[in-house]
């Protein structure tokens, strides 16, 4: 059977990924070939695409991060699921194709009413929130947070989240319609293109706020150690400031540079420790806690589809594009002013597929 799938022959922009029509892989032992319905856009596939992201595997590769698909075919010794059943993965790449091969221990169930492209927004963004609220700042209600990039698809996401733990929320966006989602959402928008953050947040809060989520990197780590009050964390978990500031348009190499970002950052995290005000930078990696933790992250996304299922938390998902529009899907990513996730959707045509 043949499949439509993306590929990255070498590192660059968004015109570096391919189209391509090749025969579905068959499951080895042990693993589930699974259909995809959606797969989710973020900044970390389009890290990966131009090389810089910690996890950027060699080229020649298919990227996206997290799936919702149906099974399609058991190899040899699979036991927990039956062709037809829905399930949700976060196989880091390969999901942007129309046909995927997975270990079954990848494989989350998913209650089968859910939306696919809502239900992906679960995978990489809402874990990644959940995890940084409970399990690496242990939040507690009554707490006041400052989320940067609060309109995008983590922000939103620890926005909701964050309403439902009972935190004071402080989000920072750049647009109008940004600012209109961050306090729809319950926090009070700040312009990071307008309004100096930390003066704003030492006006709105005085003392300071108990934790930063920064997914900037760079100096802006240090930035937002500002807004702290003694005692206080920033969770750093991104890199966005190699994409956005320093512009990879201007200065791309076309290699594989896996610790872009990552000497400054650990720096910063030994500053934290040293210097008084017991301020600390702490980094959170989904991947990372994934492969020390496996059954906190199904433990996290299950818990996560039950309150999507009974309608507690409701992902934004900015736009649904098909799977042969990924490169028009990482080009308004990378514009910016996106509200919310940005979803593939393989076997439907741009018509079926417009902003939702
Ligand atoms: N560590 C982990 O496990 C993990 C997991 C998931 C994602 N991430 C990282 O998290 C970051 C965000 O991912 P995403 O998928 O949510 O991306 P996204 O949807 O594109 O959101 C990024 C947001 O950052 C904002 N932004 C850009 N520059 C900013 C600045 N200087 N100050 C404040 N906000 C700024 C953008 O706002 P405007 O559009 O308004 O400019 C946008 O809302 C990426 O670096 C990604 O690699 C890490």
């Amino acid at each position: 059977m043949k499949q439509t799938r993306i590929i990255v022959n070498r590192y660059g922009g968004p015109d570096v990924l391919r189209v391509v029509q090749d025969e579905c892989p068959e499951p080895d032992h042990g693993e589930v070939r699974v259909k995809v319905l959606a797969a989710g856009v973020g900044m970390p596939d389009v890290m990966a695409r131009e090389g810089v992201h910690p996890e950027t595997p060699r080229v020649p590769y298919t990227p996206g991060w997290d799936l919702v698909g149906v099974v399609d075919r058991l190899g040899d010794g699979v036991g927990s699921v039956e062709p037809g059943q829905k399930v949700v993965a976060m196989p880091i790449h390969g999901a942007y194709a129309e046909c995927v091969c997975l270990p079954e221990s990848e494989l989350v169930p998913l209650p089968s009413d859910l939306d696919p492209a809502e239900a992906v927004s679960m995978v990489l963004n809402y874990v990644t929130a959940y995890q940084m609220l409970h399990r690496t700042a242990h939040v507690t209600s009554g707490q006041r947070a400052l989320i940067h990039g609060a309109s995008g698809g983590v922000g939103t996401a620890l926005l909701q989240l964050g309403r439902l733990a009972g935190l004071e929320m402080y989000g920072t966006c750049s647009s109008s319609q940004g600012a209109s989602a961050v306090s729809g959402l319950g926090a009070t928008p700040i312009d990071y293109k307008q309004q100096d953050v930390i003066a704003e947040i030492r006006r709105l809060t005085a003392e300071g706020v108990d934790v930063v989520f920064d997914p900037i990197a760079g100096t802006h780590l240090w930035q937002s150690r500002q807004a702290l009050r003694r005692g206080g964390k920033v969770v750093g978990y991104g890199t966005t400031t190699t994409l956005r500031n320093v512009g990879l348009d201007s200065g791309r190499t076309g290699r594989r540079h896996r610790l872009h970002g990552i000497p400054i950052f650990g720096l910063y995290i030994m500053c934290g420790w040293l210097l008084p005000g017991r301020k600390r930078i702490i980094p959170y990696s989904i991947q990372t806690l994934k492969r020390l933790k496996p059954e906190w992250f199904r433990q996290d996304l299950t818990s996560l589809l039950n309150l999507l299922q009974q309608r507690k938390v409701k992902p934004l998902v900015a736009r649904r594009f098909p799977l042969t529009e990924a490169r028009q899907a990482h080009e308004l990513l990378e514009k910016g002013g996106v509200v919310g996730k940005i979803v593939l959707m393989p076997g439907s045509t741009s018509l079926e597929s417009g902003a939702t």
